[in-house]
């Protein structure tokens, strides 16, 4: 489906709700680029300086010529930092839904790893089966920013399961946001700034520009909130007044109050998320964190540690 279809299913069904892979078109993706600079919004920069200090370890987890597979790939910032460490890697397969942005980011990466083969691979692995080049070496799997924590348990669960498919005899390493105070959480997602509630707000201003929609910008409010329970943010798009919304010809009614569903994002103990990749086939093995717990570096092989073997 495409984002029509799905937003006005979306705006049909209750609670209302669309998946928040539509946050990213250009304007999208430049302001969450923005939002990974935020001074509140630690995720990036701690996974970042996580890469950076252990990456010697992270190569030798991955080992000798290994082929990366890089699942949402964008920008392909933090790929660079595990590319320089590994010994001989054999190629670098990122994979993305958007074309314009991965084709970029290939020529820029071929540019700089002159030899290293790059061989981008436009899909949606959320939705479809991936069709994979035949691989050049041990396929390791990369998925950092914690993208996982978009999806609920379930199907976190059916993904990893779907990566291991994918990558057979292969290893994950993959970035995973930890359960920490709600103060701290709310902040991330609340920012001073307010680009967190324009890059939400940006799905209307798509839908405006892409759909000829006639979202009142000004008629909506961006909430963030953390739920301990399920141990996720939500973000929602609340309506400030009662008001009627036109979508492909098609009226939809919000009274004040009402909200739109965007986005969760789960955050795990180690422990939890372990669990949870083991339950998915995979052997976690290292476990990378910073000082103050707050992001978390796994390393999932397929086959048992050294010591249980
Ligand atoms: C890209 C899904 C990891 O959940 O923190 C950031 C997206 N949303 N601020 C996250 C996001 C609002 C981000 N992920």
């Amino acid at each position: 489906m495409g984002f029509a279809d799905e937003l006005a299913a979306g705006l049909r069904a209750r609670p209302r709700c669309i998946a928040p892979k539509w946050f990213y078109d250009a304007a999208g993706s430049a302001l969450f680029d923005r939002i990974c600079a935020l001074p509140e919004y630690y995720p990036t920069r701690t996974e970042l300086a996580l890469l950076d200090r252990h990456a010697a370890e992270m190569a030798a987890a991955i080992g000798p010529g290994a082929e990366i597979v890089e699942f949402g790939a964008g920008s392909s910032v933090k790929v660079r930092l595990l590319l320089a460490a590994l010994q001989r890697p054999a190629g670098f397969v990122p994979v993305d839904i958007s074309g314009e942005h991965l084709m970029a980011a290939a020529a820029r990466l071929r540019a700089d790893h002159p030899g290293l083969p790059v061989r981008p691979l436009v899909a949606d692995y959320t939705a479809e089966a991936l069709v994979l080049p035949p691989a050049a070496g041990r396929r390791v799997g990369f998925y950092p920013g914690s993208s996982i924590g978009n999806f609920d348990p379930a199907e976190a669960e059916r993904l990893l399961a779907r990566f291991r498919a994918w990558l057979p005899g292969g290893g994950l390493l993959i970035g995973v946001d930890l359960v920490k105070s709600p103060a701290l959480l709310h902040a991330a997602y609340n920012d001073a700034a307010g680009v967190t509630a324009a890059f939400n707000l940006n799905l209307w201003a798509r839908a405006n520009r892409e759909l000829g929609a006639d979202f009142d910008l000004a008629a909506w409010e961006h909430a963030a909130l953390y739920h301990p329970p399920l141990r996720r943010i939500e973000m929602h798009l609340v309506s400030r007044r009662r008001q009627t919304v036109h979508l492909a010809g098609e009226a939809f009614e919000f009274d004040e109050g009402d909200s739109v569903h965007t986005e969760n994002s789960y955050k795990y103990t180690v422990e939890g998320f372990q669990a949870m990749a083991r339950r998915a086939g995979w052997q976690p093995q290292a476990v990378w964190t910073d000082g103050q717990r707050r992001f978390a570096l796994h390393w999932l092989d397929t086959v048992a540690p050294k010591e249980a073997r």
